[in-house]
């Protein structure tokens, strides 16, 4: 949400900019901004800035012929205070516009500290929290801008992932995280700075993440890091897991539909290495769970946000099912806000593809303060919720660009199958059973190849599908997660409205809704509530509902049935959501739609 680049070194800066900001416009994609700094240390220079409403290709139209400098710094945009404006768009300057910053996150005492500021005298020009910090960073004193950008981040409250330009000290760009991702990049005689990898990874694979509380100052040949109170602090450089080629489009017209046909891949790679079949389990090293722990757990709570919230009823259903412990999911957002009750006995999990959303992190955060154990199941390696963790699970679905989840979702569901089958194994679940599930999970890649083949049936259908209004999701027990990640596709993606219910409630009101117009998509796993089932779709045919379902074979009541492998019961939700997802697609292509950019939506949600 919001993404910041910054560049230092012999290069010119804003081609180089103008890239990373493309690599990091699903953070954000209302407006667009970049300052470079046009001096140097021998010379001293001015700012030149341009900045727009609209994308990063719309701030390319705007940038003037020359407009060359050696440093830099640029914001895609995804408004929190202020309209998407070019006013409101960052960078932000001081009056004499020798300071510009770009921030990433939301200073919630900026109202006061505006307050302030017009009281003596400044008159701010946006509408924007972040202008307040490029006023008060040029009205500190300290000799350094260091000191400076440590003076005004003393008077913030909030979160911050800023880096700063001064015209004084033009060799440097000074940056700092609290809350909001900042990543270095170190080049050769050159260094880098984003909100994520992916804007400088075709640059360098040698990266420091800053922690919260950090600030960096990177210089052409060199960086070091430190705490806003100025005290040294340890930094080593990792190298970044994915090759750049990972985070482009690789031949297909948009990320969304490169990132439905990974899955087998992805697939085979969060189970690559975990499965111990002599012992029917398998090996999470992460977890930092000894047997005895996983034994004495007597609860599971997972929290996550959105698709990681769907995911997570799904993963509660596992670990009830194969590792007997009750087992539930609720939305971080609304957990975080009810003074829960944390109890010692619970196992905490936090579920979150970029490991950043702020809703997810501040749960944890609060559950950690209380003394619980609180495990990840992420994507992102090293991310805010992934540190703050005792311990987890990496998904390892790769880049996920697309502003919409999808690998990470099918991947997440396969993370906690792994777990629930170890939780299972360290508790009553039997040999016999724990193979059975291993079984189950190596088919899965292959079995996914094969829905991914019905693609033309499913563009067809989704073209069919295309005219309706609303549709409404079913599903009962383990088909009900999957209705409720399926319909979120769906209308994210289409902005078609959809709903999901179970299926069971389907008479407690819903069927009010059904008629030709308002179709409905049926999830009718070949598990014992088949029956079940078939009566919801009896009743939905009786008054003329139509009906498309994603079933193990045929269905005589449905319209349309898209038929997927069967696994093993526990394990079929994570192949009956795929087909949904390439619905979602093509439903949304067939309307014309900003597929990887739905309108309103930024990926990683850093704010609350
Ligand atoms: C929808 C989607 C979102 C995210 C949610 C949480 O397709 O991607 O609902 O799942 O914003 O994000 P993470 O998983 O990064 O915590």
């Amino acid at each position: 949400m919001c993404g910041i680049v910054g560049y230092i070194g012999k290069r010119d800066t804003a081609p180089l900019l103008l890239e990373g900001l493309q690599r990091l416009e699903y953070r954000g994609y209302d407006s667009a901004g970049i300052a470079v700094q046009t001096g140097t240390a021998a010379k001293p220079g001015g700012l030149k800035t341009a900045k727009t409403k609209g994308r990063v290709r719309d701030l390319e139209e705007r940038i003037p012929k020359r407009f060359s400098g050696t440093a830099g710094i640029a914001h895609t945009r995804w408004a929190t205070h202020g309209v998407p404006n070019d006013v409101n768009a960052h960078p932000h300057l001081d009056p004499e516009e020798k300071v510009a910053v770009v921030h990433n996150g939301i200073i919630d005492n900026a109202a006061e500290l505006r307050a302030k500021l017009t009281a003596d005298g400044v008159t701010l020009v946006s509408d924007t929290d972040t202008e307040v910090l490029a006023h008060l960073i040029s009205r500190a004193q300290a000799d350094t801008l260091e000191g400076r950008v440590q003076d005004a981040l003393r008077q913030v409250e909030g979160t911050y992932g800023i880096a700063v330009l001064h015209t004084d000290f033009p060799d440097r760009i000074v940056v700092a995280r609290n809350g909001s991702p900042v990543v270095l990049g170190i080049g050769e005689n050159e260094m880098f700075v984003a909100s994520d990898v992916a804007a400088l990874v075709s640059h360098t694979r040698q990266v420091v993440t800053l922690d919260d509380g950090e600030m960096a100052t990177i210089k052409a040949g060199d960086y070091r890091t430190y705490t806003t109170e100025g005290s040294h602090t340890a930094s080593s450089p990792e190298t970044v897991e994915y090759a750049a080629e990972s985070y482009d489009l690789g031949g297909h017209d948009t990320y969304m539909h490169k990132e439905i046909s990974e899955q087998a891949d992805a697939v085979d790679r969060v189970l690559a290495g975990r499965i111990d079949d002599r012992f029917a389990t398998v090996h999470l090293g992460g977890l930092n769970l000894d047997p005895r722990e996983a034994r004495a757990v007597r609860r599971v709570k997972i929290l996550g946000c959105g698709t990681s919230y769907h995911a997570g009823l799904i993963g509660a259903q596992m670990i009830e099912e194969l590792a007997r412990i009750p087992a539930d999911a609720e939305p971080a957002s609304e957990f975080r806000y009810r003074n829960a009750v944390v109890d010692p006995d619970t196992l905490y999990i936090a579920v979150s593809q970029s490991g950043e959303t702020y809703d997810a992190l501040a749960a944890v955060q609060e559950l950690k303060r209380k003394g619980a154990r609180v495990l990840g199941v992420i994507n992102v390696v090293g991310s805010a919720i992934a540190r703050e963790a005792d311990g987890g699970v990496y998904v390892h679905a790769g880049p996920e660009v697309c502003v919409v989840s999808t690998k990470c979702f099918t991947n997440t569901v396969v993370a906690f199958a792994l777990l629930a089958l170890h939780l299972g194994r360290t508790r009553d679940l039997s040999v016999k059973d724990g193979k059975r599930i291993i079984d189950g999970l190596r088919r899965l890649p292959d079995q996914i190849t094969e829905i991914l083949k019905m693609e033309p049936e499913i563009e067809k259908l989704a073209r069919s599908y295309a005219d309706a209004r609303s549709m409404l999701f079913i599903g009962r027990v383990r088909g009900y997660p999957v209705a409720l990640e399926a319909s979120l596709k769906l209308k994210e993606v289409s902005y078609i409205h959809a709903e999901a219910y179970p299926a069971s409630e389907l008479k407690h009101g819903p069927l009010a809704l059904i008629e030709p117009a308002m179709p409905t998509v049926a999830i009718v796993p070949e598990d014992d509530l088949l029956e079940k089932n078939r009566a919801a779709m009896e009743e939905i045919k009786a008054r003329s509902g139509r009906i498309l379902a994603v079933a193990h074979q045929e269905q005589e009541k449905a319209d349309h049935t898209i038929v997927v492998p069967k696994n093993e019961d526990e394990l079929d939700p994570i192949l009956m959501g795929i087909p949904l997802q390439l619905l979602a697609y093509h439903t949304a292509l067939a309307l014309g739609r900003d597929i990887d950019k739905p309108r309103n939506l930024a990926k990683s949600v850093t704010v609350e």
